[in-house]
């Protein structure tokens, strides 16, 4: 049986961790049948030992996503590996520690675009410097927080993901008449890196394992890459600007 990516090139970001979502994605993707190149911001050796534990290693590029030099670079990069791409995965999002577990109301400015850079501004950037290539039928995909409430501690990363959500629709519009579909996948917590590094993060995990109508675990991250496996395959031809929720169905219901 053909994998449901088979044959696709996708470039992948935000690999840290083997608990990482992205290293779930790429883990999927491979066994889909897709060929994987990973991007890697700051230690890069680490990120190679990981890119081994995937079941073919991957090329692991170097990526700070607010470097202009790198993403203007990205695209020539990336062909020294695969002459184009059918899918990018936008895994990334940093808010230094004033902007989280509590800080709303005093977290400065500069603290704030640094957050609003990295988990923001950054999808569109990686967007433009990944277009040239990608065809029609090809996918970008973010991964979001449900941004329609405040959450307790979530803080500025909150306001940068309703900004990453909103940017969602715009890049659907500006990059649908290329034919390439921009998507979200909102998913539950989950005890990644990023996650264990917001201070009062476990305020809200404990809600979502008694009131998510599906069972939700926090350590379980295929139900979310599945969805992002999902989204890059054929099999969602005509959805763009779309948030698809992979939070055992918290979203839907009330307390
Ligand atoms: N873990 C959760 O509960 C959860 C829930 C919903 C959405 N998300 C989102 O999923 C995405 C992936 O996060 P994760 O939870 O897998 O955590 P993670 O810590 O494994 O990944 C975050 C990644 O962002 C990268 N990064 C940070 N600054 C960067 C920069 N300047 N340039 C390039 N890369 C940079 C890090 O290197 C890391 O690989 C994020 O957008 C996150 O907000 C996470």
């Amino acid at each position: 049986m053909p994998g449901l990516l088979a044959g696709k090139r996708l470039l992948i970001t935000g690999v840290i961790t083997d608990s990482s979502i992205a290293f779930s994605v790429a883990r999927l993707a491979q066994e889909q049948g897709a060929t994987v190149v990973l991007t890697g911001y700051g230690r890069l050796s680490l990120v190679e030992r990981i890119a081994r534990r995937l079941p073919s290693p991957a090329p692991v590029l170097e990526l700070d996503v607010n470097d202009p030099a790198q993403l203007e670079s990205l695209a020539d990069r990336v062909r020294e590996h695969v002459d184009g791409l059918d899918g990018v995965v936008h895994a990334i999002a940093f808010g230094p520690q004033s902007t989280l577990g509590g800080g709303f109301l005093t977290a400065p400015w500069e603290d704030v675009a640094v957050a609003l850079q990295t988990s923001t501004y950054s999808y569109k950037a990686l967007a433009v410097a990944c277009e040239p290539l990608l065809g029609p039928g090809s996918a970008i995909l973010g991964l979001t927080f449900d941004a329609s409430q405040a959450w307790p501690v979530y803080d500025w990363m909150g306001v940068a993901k309703a900004g990453l959500e909103s940017a969602n629709r715009y890049l659907a519009r500006y990059l649908g008449p290329r034919g390439i579909r921009v998507n979200l996948v909102s998913a539950g917590p989950l005890r990644t890196m990023a996650a264990k590094s917001i201070p009062g993060f476990e305020a809200f995990e404990q809600a979502w394992v008694e009131r998510a109508p599906l069972r939700w675990s926090l350590t379980d991250i295929e139900p979310a890459a599945r969805t992002c496996v999902a989204l890059l395959s054929d099999w969602f031809p005509a959805t763009t600007g779309e948030i698809v929720h992979a939070d055992g169905g918290f979203h839907a219901v009330g307390a």
